[in-house]
């Protein structure tokens, strides 16, 4: 594995450049996006201008380099499948093929799913949550709904489809004209109750058998001084110094984690596990730790403290996903 690409081109991606150049193998490390990343360029990898999306011509970029493994950092390219192209084109990958990846792009997938988990090991992972298909159901969702809730795109809305009520909303009447307007645009949604308490997340990384958990982190969203400021994509994490949890959160988070990973891959057939990482977005409420979202790529900026205090390097972790040993991985 000598030659390495990597799909995006932001923080994220040049957090991995970094991490795969600590080992000291002689690799080279290609990057494709719609900019090139001044950070990446330090690092000697080679840009390439072009569409992320496009399964096309990411395979000719691949060929035309001698790519032998590719990283994929946004959820983007894994909704569109681009895993499975290059898998298919026996080129291997960081990241799971897109059935998997509807962890992330389907809130609607993702609650089902765990609900099924729930069933399946009898415990408590979603907040109460309803798909409405009818007009006349949103009309009347004050029945369903008594309480705050949150209104949640079902696709990919580039950090813009999940509102909050008290955040992004104030009243009932507020969030039906909200879900009436989706409805009407033909835009697929869910509500869900709104959790109340502490958010954390934790990244576990698998090669579809084994996994390793990385350390809780915190990702403040909120722009200002003491968080009053609107949700952003992440102003900063904080890893592994969150009071808040106690050792058994962090292990129940653990277990959520890896039921999924155990659970997901049935999905696809077995040659196809989800690999990669699986991102655990979770709040501990008073009843307990509950599920908000699961992403299926690594967070932006959590992704740089967590690399910056990994010590092996992404290189070794990428090799040993390959190969189906990935081992634990020390912070
Ligand atoms: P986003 O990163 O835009 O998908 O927004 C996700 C954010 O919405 C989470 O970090 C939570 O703050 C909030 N959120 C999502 N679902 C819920 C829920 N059921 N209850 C409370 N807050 C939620
Ligand atoms: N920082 C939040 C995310 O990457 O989804």
């Amino acid at each position: 594995m000598k030659n390495i690409g990597i799909i995006g081109c932001d923080g994220r991606e040049n957090a991995i450049g970094k991490s795969l150049l600590r080992t000291l193998e002689k690799i080279k490390i290609f990057y494709m996006g719609s900019h090139s990343n001044i950070g990446l360029d330090n690092l000697g990898a080679i840009y390439e201008n072009g569409d992320i999306l496009n399964g096309g011509v990411i395979l000719d970029w691949v060929k035309k380099n001698n790519i032998e493994f590719v990283i994929i950092g946004p959820e983007k390219p894994l909704e569109v499948g681009i895993v499975d192209i290059l898998e298919e084109n026996d080129i291997e990958c960081f990241g799971p093929r897109k059935i998997l990846a509807l962890l992330e792009t389907s809130k609607l997938f993702c609650r089902n799913f765990l609900s099924m988990l729930e069933k399946k090991y009898n415990l408590e992972l979603n907040p109460k949550y309803f798909e409405f298909t009818t007009e006349e159901e949103i009309l009347c969702f004050k029945k369903v709904f008594s309480n705050p809730y949150v209104i949640k795109q079902d696709e990919l809305a580039g950090g813009k489809g999940v509102l909050v009520m008290g955040d992004h909303f104030n009243s009932f009447t507020e969030g039906e004209k909200i879900c009436t307007d989706l409805y009407r645009k033909n835009i697929s949604f869910i509500i869900e109750e709104k959790l109340i308490g502490e958010e954390f997340s934790l990244l576990s990384i698998t090669d579809g058998i084994n996994i390793s958990h990385c350390p809780p982190i915190q990702d403040y969203k909120r722009a200002y001084e003491n968080n009053t400021g609107p949700n952003t994509g992440g102003m900063g994490a904080i890893l592994n110094y969150l009071p808040f949890l106690n050792e058994e959160d962090i292990k129940i988070a653990e277990k959520i984690n890896q039921m999924v990973i155990e659970n997901i891959s049935q999905y696809t057939n077995t040659n196809h596990k989800y690999k990669g990482v699986l991102y655990g977005s979770f709040i501990k409420t008073s009843d307990g730790i509950r599920v908000i979202e699961y992403n299926c790529r690594f967070g932006d900026p959590e992704i740089i403290p967590l690399f910056e205090a990994m010590k092996t390097n992404f290189y070794n972790i990428c090799k040993n996903i390959s190969k189906k040993t990935l081992a634990p991985i020390h912070f």
